[in-house]
């Protein structure tokens, strides 16, 4: 059993700074060690900001966000952000080879361990039609690869880290249902606790608990069958 990685938002509440519009407001839950949480919630309710502030691209405004009961402040920020495995919703890659994309954050990543982790993020079989296959060179001065792409080699950096917290953002969302079957399938034998913000029902009904989030507000959190008779937005949204 995963003991690591038990994440806490309490009464945490966001705003940019140098605005005045309230992001987040008073956002409560928890998440368990290994457990899968899928987070939905309609475009600007504020998924990615709840995101950002977990590794601290930004601070809460208020309220407090703990990761095995020691708030995210007393990490240092090297700390904090070494145990997490954060995939934006945009990835940048920067000019270098895929091999280097990769292992980007890991020191010392051998051959074996980037060609495994390519392999789970389902990014292998793309790579090896690469004229230079691994030793290709992206970013800006690079190859053009897909958005798609992009994302799953951010995925494989995620996961050479082997992450304690794991954070995809719609991180799934350029793949066909049978890779994102498989990549999930594989982080299976991962164990950390993941979050991933997802605009499929299907894809939700995956994790073992979904976050539904409005305005910046959990409206519910609970597994499929719980949020099917307790929420009516989440009614609405599988329905539509
Ligand atoms: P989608 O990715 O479109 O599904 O939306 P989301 O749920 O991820 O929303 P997000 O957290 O990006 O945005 C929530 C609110 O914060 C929206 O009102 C955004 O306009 C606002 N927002 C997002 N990023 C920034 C930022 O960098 N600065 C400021 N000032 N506001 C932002
Ligand atoms: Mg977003």
């Amino acid at each position: 059993r995963v003991k690591q990685g038990f994440i806490t938002f309490d009464h945490v509440s966001f705003i940019y700074p140098g605005t005045t519009k309230s992001v987040l407001s008073n956002v409560r839950f928890s998440v368990n060690p290994g457990e899968r949480l899928a987070v939905i919630g309609s475009t600007g309710s504020g998924k990615t900001s709840l995101f950002q502030l977990i590794p601290r691209l930004y601070d809460a405004t208020e309220g407090e966000i703990r990761i095995d009961h020691r708030p995210t402040t007393d990490y240092t920020l090297d700390n904090l952000r070494r145990s997490i495995g954060y995939v934006p919703q945009s990835p940048l890659l920067f000019t270098g080879t895929v091999a280097e994309n990769i292992a980007w954050g890991k020191e010392h990543a051998s051959t074996k361990e980037i060609i495994h982790a390519a392999k789970d993020a389902q990014i292998h079989d793309a790579i090896m039609e690469l004229d230079n296959q691994y030793q290709t060179k992206v970013g800006q001065k690079g190859v053009n690869l897909s958005g798609g792409q992009k994302q799953r080699i951010s995925i494989a950096r995620a996961l050479i880290r082997n992450p304690k917290i794991l954070m995809l953002d719609d991180s799934t969302s350029a793949l066909d249902l049978t890779t994102e079957s498989k990549l999930l399938h594989a982080m299976e034998s991962y164990e950390c606790t993941t979050l991933l913000i997802t605009q499929k029902i299907s894809t939700a009904m995956r994790a073992d608990r979904i976050l539904l989030i409005d305005e910046g507000k959990v409206l519910a959190i609970g597994t499929h069958e719980e949020l099917l008779h307790s929420s009516s937005l989440y009614q609405r949204i599988v329905t539509s």
